[in-house]
Protein backbone atom coordinates (compact mmCIF):
# COMPACT_ATOMS: atom_id res chain seq x y z
CA UNK A 1 0.00 0.00 0.00
CA UNK A 2 2.89 2.43 1.04
CA UNK A 3 4.59 2.52 -2.13
CA UNK A 4 1.19 3.79 -3.83
CA UNK A 5 1.75 7.67 -5.22
CA UNK A 6 -1.36 9.57 -3.72
CA UNK A 7 -2.63 12.37 -6.85
CA UNK A 8 -5.38 14.88 -5.59
CA UNK A 9 -7.90 15.27 -8.14
CA UNK A 10 -9.92 18.06 -8.50
CA UNK A 11 -13.54 16.63 -9.33
CA UNK A 12 -15.18 17.99 -12.09
CA UNK A 13 -14.72 18.63 -15.58
CA UNK A 14 -10.95 19.44 -14.94
CA UNK A 15 -10.52 16.27 -12.96
CA UNK A 16 -11.80 14.93 -16.32
CA UNK A 17 -9.15 16.71 -18.42
CA UNK A 18 -6.56 15.77 -16.16
CA UNK A 19 -7.37 12.14 -16.30
CA UNK A 20 -6.89 12.43 -19.88
CA UNK A 21 -3.57 13.75 -19.81
CA UNK A 22 -2.43 11.04 -17.71
CA UNK A 23 -3.65 8.14 -19.78
CA UNK A 24 -1.91 10.63 -23.06
CA UNK A 25 1.18 10.90 -20.94
CA UNK A 26 0.93 6.56 -20.29
CA UNK A 27 0.97 7.45 -17.11
CA UNK A 28 -2.03 5.87 -15.84
CA UNK A 29 -5.91 4.79 -17.07
CA UNK A 30 -8.59 5.57 -14.61
CA UNK A 31 -12.26 5.42 -15.38
CA UNK A 32 -13.70 7.42 -13.34
CA UNK A 33 -17.51 6.60 -14.27
CA UNK A 34 -16.90 2.90 -12.80
CA UNK A 35 -15.46 4.50 -8.82
CA UNK A 36 -19.18 5.47 -8.81
CA UNK A 37 -19.10 7.41 -5.03
CA UNK A 38 -15.89 5.82 -4.16
CA UNK A 39 -13.31 9.04 -3.18
CA UNK A 40 -9.97 6.59 -3.85
CA UNK A 41 -9.43 5.26 -6.91
CA UNK A 42 -6.25 3.15 -7.40
CA UNK A 43 -4.18 2.17 -10.91
CA UNK A 44 -2.61 -1.04 -9.45
CA UNK A 45 -0.02 -1.07 -12.25
CA UNK A 46 0.89 2.41 -12.20
CA UNK A 47 1.14 2.57 -8.54
CA UNK A 48 -1.07 5.85 -7.68
CA UNK A 49 -4.11 6.45 -6.19
CA UNK A 50 -6.36 9.33 -6.98
CA UNK A 51 -8.05 11.03 -4.55
CA UNK A 52 -10.94 12.67 -5.65
CA UNK A 53 -11.88 16.17 -4.01
CA UNK A 54 -13.43 19.18 -4.46
CA UNK A 55 -11.22 21.47 -6.41
CA UNK A 56 -10.81 24.22 -4.08
CA UNK A 57 -9.34 21.42 -1.59
CA UNK A 58 -6.95 19.73 -4.00
CA UNK A 59 -4.08 22.30 -2.24
CA UNK A 60 -5.00 21.43 1.10
CA UNK A 61 -4.20 17.62 0.44
CA UNK A 62 -0.86 18.24 -1.06
CA UNK A 63 0.12 20.93 1.75
CA UNK A 64 -0.66 18.60 4.59
CA UNK A 65 0.66 15.62 2.65
CA UNK A 66 -2.71 14.08 2.68
CA UNK A 67 -1.66 13.62 -1.32
CA UNK A 68 1.72 13.64 -2.39
CA UNK A 69 1.03 15.07 -5.78
CA UNK A 70 -2.36 17.16 -7.20
CA UNK A 71 -4.01 19.37 -9.75
CA UNK A 72 -5.33 22.68 -8.81
CA UNK A 73 -6.05 25.86 -10.48
CA UNK A 74 -4.01 29.24 -9.89
CA UNK A 75 -6.68 30.61 -8.22
CA UNK A 76 -6.81 28.19 -5.51
CA UNK A 77 -2.73 28.81 -5.18
CA UNK A 78 -3.28 32.60 -5.31
CA UNK A 79 -5.91 32.43 -2.75
CA UNK A 80 -4.69 30.14 -0.10
CA UNK A 81 -0.78 30.90 -0.36
CA UNK A 82 -0.53 27.00 -0.68
CA UNK A 83 3.12 25.90 1.11
CA UNK A 84 3.38 23.03 -1.95
CA UNK A 85 5.57 23.11 -5.18
CA UNK A 86 4.27 24.48 -8.48
CA UNK A 87 5.75 21.85 -10.73
CA UNK A 88 4.02 22.52 -14.12
CA UNK A 89 1.31 24.89 -15.31
CA UNK A 90 -0.42 22.42 -17.12
CA UNK A 91 -1.98 25.27 -19.93
CA UNK A 92 -5.43 24.01 -19.52
CA UNK A 93 -8.37 25.21 -17.10
CA UNK A 94 -7.63 28.77 -18.41
CA UNK A 95 -9.60 31.86 -16.82
CA UNK A 96 -9.07 34.69 -15.39
CA UNK A 97 -9.56 36.25 -12.41
CA UNK A 98 -11.59 39.64 -12.71
CA UNK A 99 -13.57 42.47 -10.92
CA UNK A 100 -16.78 42.71 -13.18
CA UNK A 101 -19.88 45.12 -12.61
CA UNK A 102 -23.04 45.46 -13.35
CA UNK A 103 -22.80 47.77 -17.03
CA UNK A 104 -21.90 51.53 -16.82
CA UNK A 105 -20.41 51.22 -13.09
CA UNK A 106 -18.36 53.89 -12.10
CA UNK A 107 -16.30 53.56 -8.88
CA UNK A 108 -17.39 56.72 -7.13
CA UNK A 109 -14.93 56.16 -4.42
CA UNK A 110 -17.60 57.10 -1.06
CA UNK A 111 -15.97 54.61 0.93
CA UNK A 112 -15.34 51.24 0.77
CA UNK A 113 -16.15 49.45 -2.14
CA UNK A 114 -18.35 46.08 -1.50
CA UNK A 115 -16.75 43.60 -3.32
CA UNK A 116 -18.73 39.99 -2.90
CA UNK A 117 -16.25 36.94 -3.41
CA UNK A 118 -14.97 33.53 -2.75
CA UNK A 119 -11.62 35.21 -2.65
CA UNK A 120 -11.60 37.06 0.02
CA UNK A 121 -7.35 37.23 0.10
CA UNK A 122 -6.97 37.66 -3.56
CA UNK A 123 -9.55 40.32 -3.30
CA UNK A 124 -7.90 42.17 -0.18
CA UNK A 125 -4.48 41.79 -1.92
CA UNK A 126 -5.35 42.97 -5.35
CA UNK A 127 -7.00 45.84 -4.27
CA UNK A 128 -4.99 46.90 -2.20
CA UNK A 129 -1.85 46.65 -4.24
CA UNK A 130 -4.20 49.51 -6.43
CA UNK A 131 -4.60 51.60 -2.76
CA UNK A 132 -8.29 50.91 -2.72
CA UNK A 133 -9.98 50.02 0.23
CA UNK A 134 -12.50 46.88 0.25
CA UNK A 135 -15.56 45.59 2.31
CA UNK A 136 -15.34 41.80 1.51
CA UNK A 137 -18.57 40.33 1.61
CA UNK A 138 -17.36 36.21 1.54
CA UNK A 139 -19.93 34.27 -0.36
CA UNK A 140 -18.95 30.31 -1.41
CA UNK A 141 -20.69 30.81 -4.95
CA UNK A 142 -23.32 32.29 -6.37
CA UNK A 143 -21.30 35.20 -6.72
CA UNK A 144 -22.86 37.26 -9.36
CA UNK A 145 -26.44 37.96 -8.47
CA UNK A 146 -24.60 40.02 -5.69
CA UNK A 147 -24.47 43.39 -6.88
CA UNK A 148 -28.38 43.54 -8.81
CA UNK A 149 -28.85 42.00 -5.51
CA UNK A 150 -27.28 45.45 -3.60
CA UNK A 151 -25.48 42.86 -1.63
CA UNK A 152 -21.86 44.54 -3.02
CA UNK A 153 -21.03 47.10 -5.87
CA UNK A 154 -18.78 44.73 -7.93
CA UNK A 155 -17.69 40.87 -7.66
CA UNK A 156 -13.96 39.46 -7.83
CA UNK A 157 -14.47 36.12 -9.39
CA UNK A 158 -13.16 33.91 -12.00
CA UNK A 159 -14.29 34.56 -15.38
CA UNK A 160 -13.95 31.77 -18.25
CA UNK A 161 -16.78 32.16 -21.60
CA UNK A 162 -18.20 34.84 -19.45
CA UNK A 163 -21.53 33.59 -20.32
CA UNK A 164 -22.31 33.84 -16.23
CA UNK A 165 -21.64 37.68 -16.09
CA UNK A 166 -23.53 38.10 -19.69
CA UNK A 167 -26.38 36.45 -18.27
CA UNK A 168 -26.42 38.65 -14.94
CA UNK A 169 -26.01 41.81 -17.04
CA UNK A 170 -22.18 41.83 -15.31
CA UNK A 171 -19.51 43.59 -17.34
CA UNK A 172 -15.59 43.01 -16.86
CA UNK A 173 -14.14 45.77 -15.06
CA UNK A 174 -10.41 45.28 -15.10
CA UNK A 175 -8.75 41.46 -15.09
CA UNK A 176 -6.66 40.72 -11.64
CA UNK A 177 -4.40 37.55 -13.11
CA UNK A 178 -4.66 35.21 -15.40
CA UNK A 179 -5.55 31.59 -14.13
CA UNK A 180 -4.25 27.68 -15.49
CA UNK A 181 -4.48 24.43 -13.72
CA UNK A 182 -1.17 23.48 -12.27
CA UNK A 183 0.80 19.97 -11.18
CA UNK A 184 1.93 20.53 -7.61
CA UNK A 185 3.74 18.47 -5.10
CA UNK A 186 3.94 18.50 -1.58
CA UNK A 187 7.27 19.48 -0.45
CA UNK A 188 8.06 16.48 1.73
CA UNK A 189 6.89 13.91 -1.06
CA UNK A 190 9.02 15.89 -3.76
CA UNK A 191 12.59 15.58 -1.84
CA UNK A 192 11.23 11.52 -0.95
CA UNK A 193 10.32 11.11 -4.18
CA UNK A 194 11.97 12.90 -6.14
CA UNK A 195 12.72 10.92 -9.14
CA UNK A 196 9.03 9.48 -9.42
CA UNK A 197 7.46 12.59 -9.24
CA UNK A 198 10.25 14.17 -11.29
CA UNK A 199 9.19 11.35 -14.02
CA UNK A 200 5.56 12.08 -13.65
CA UNK A 201 5.62 15.54 -14.30
CA UNK A 202 8.14 15.23 -17.19
CA UNK A 203 5.66 13.15 -18.78
CA UNK A 204 2.82 15.26 -18.36
CA UNK A 205 4.72 18.46 -19.61
CA UNK A 206 5.37 16.48 -22.92
CA UNK A 207 1.73 15.39 -22.86
CA UNK A 208 0.53 18.98 -22.05
CA UNK A 209 2.78 20.21 -24.71
CA UNK A 210 1.35 18.25 -27.33
CA UNK A 211 -2.30 18.88 -25.99
CA UNK A 212 -1.86 22.43 -26.15
CA UNK A 213 -0.64 21.93 -30.11
CA UNK A 214 -3.77 19.97 -31.10
CA UNK A 215 -5.88 22.83 -29.97
C1 LIG B 1 -17.36 29.69 -11.83
C2 LIG B 1 -17.29 31.18 -11.48
C3 LIG B 1 -18.35 31.76 -12.35
C4 LIG B 1 -18.35 30.87 -13.57
C5 LIG B 1 -17.62 31.53 -14.70
O1 LIG B 1 -18.35 29.12 -11.08
O2 LIG B 1 -17.51 31.38 -10.09
O3 LIG B 1 -19.61 31.74 -11.71
O4 LIG B 1 -17.66 29.66 -13.23
O5 LIG B 1 -17.67 30.75 -15.88
P1 LIG B 1 -18.14 31.37 -17.26
O6 LIG B 1 -17.37 32.64 -17.50
O7 LIG B 1 -17.78 30.31 -18.27
O8 LIG B 1 -19.61 31.61 -17.20
P2 LIG B 1 -18.49 27.54 -10.94
O9 LIG B 1 -19.19 26.99 -12.12
O10 LIG B 1 -17.15 26.96 -10.67
O11 LIG B 1 -19.46 27.38 -9.70
P3 LIG B 1 -19.50 28.12 -8.27
O12 LIG B 1 -20.32 29.35 -8.46
O13 LIG B 1 -20.17 27.12 -7.39
O14 LIG B 1 -18.11 28.42 -7.84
Amino acid sequence: MEDYLSVALPKGRLGEKVLQLFKKAGIADIDIEKAGRKLCIEDEAAKLRFILVKPYDSAVFVERGAADVGVCGYDVLAEQHSDVYELLDLGFGKCAMCVAAPKGFVDANAGPLKVATKYANAAEEYFSSKGRDIDVIKLNGSIEPAPMLGLSDVIFDIVETGSTLRENRLEVVEKAFDVSARFIANKASYNFRNKEIRTIADRLAKAAAEMQEQN
